[in-house]
């Protein structure tokens, strides 16, 4: 039930605040199609929900935000929709790269932009490097990503450093292994959210959500509030998560 936005954050308990919250942004397409339209049309309103849903996670104090915008696996769309979809990330950077500057906020991605398209891929860089000295909330934006690439390419990482003497097989446990992915040097997250209907995790932070909280919806991401995200939070500070404790 979605009350009013301030009604329903004043309930948020900020002392019991998520420090990081992913969010798997799906349902752009058939949102689009819904009302007959293309369905970049559906990514163009969902970027207006990117902006939105950043500036509330920001106010609220959320310390890291992880938004999944382009997975390894949708390189099989149409290269159409790749390209809207990659103008739309071009047109977020440059709308917003001051604002998040200035708000102290951190950009980072998870995953491999090397394969991107040039315009695109500088434009991401450039963003990284204009906050990478900000001390704020970290932005992590998961672009070419997928969960099972970045173990891999986090093992291989690993493998070199031992063919290179600087650690041994014996080094390798839970913990260290955590700064071979994207995620280095971050907690893991404790609420994923996924909205548009669908209950899976499409290759998304597979090693680091191995105790999260989900919160699933069925509104699609061009339809996602502030409220859905309120109501995400307050049902995760009711949750009891024992960590398989008792
Ligand atoms: C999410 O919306 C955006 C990306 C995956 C890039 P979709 O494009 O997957 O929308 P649906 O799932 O087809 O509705
Ligand atoms: C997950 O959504 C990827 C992103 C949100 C970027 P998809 O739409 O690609 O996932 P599936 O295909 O429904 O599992
Ligand atoms: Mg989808």
């Amino acid at each position: 039930m979605i009350n009013n936005t301030n009604e329903l954050k004043t309930k948020i308990n900020m002392d019991k605040l998520p420090k990081h919250i992913s969010i798997i942004m799906d349902g752009n397409g058939r949102w689009a199609e819904k009302r007959s339209l293309p369905r970049n049309f559906g990514h163009q309103e969902g970027m207006k929900r990117v902006i939105e849903t950043v500036e509330a996670a920001y106010e609220l104090g959320i310390e890291y935000l992880t938004l999944y915008a382009f997975s390894t696996e949708n390189w099989k769309r149409p290269a159409s929709e790749i390209e809207g979809l990659m103008k739309i990330l071009i047109i977020y950077i440059r709308r917003e790269l001051d604002k998040i500057t200035k708000n102290n906020i951190v950009i980072n991605i998870l995953g491999d932009i090397s394969e991107l398209h040039e315009i695109p891929r500088r434009e991401v860089e450039k963003a990284v490097e204009r906050t990478k000295n900000n001390t704020g909330m970290v932005l992590n934006i998961a672009l070419n990503y997928g969960g099972r690439d970045e173990i891999v390419h986090g093992i291989k990482e690993y493998l070199k450093e031992i063919e290179m003497g600087k650690v041994s097989v014996d080094d390798l446990n839970i913990n260290s292994f955590s700064s071979y992915l994207y995620t280095k040097g971050q907690p893991d997250p404790d609420l994923v959210i996924r909205p548009s209907g669908e209950q899976r995790l499409s290759n998304f932070l597979l090693y680091q959500i191995a105790y999260s909280e989900f919160w699933f919806s069925d509104v699609l991401w061009p339809d996602f509030k502030a409220n859905h995200l309120y109501e995400a939070i307050i049902e995760f500070q009711n949750r009891n998560r024992r960590f398989g404790g008792i």
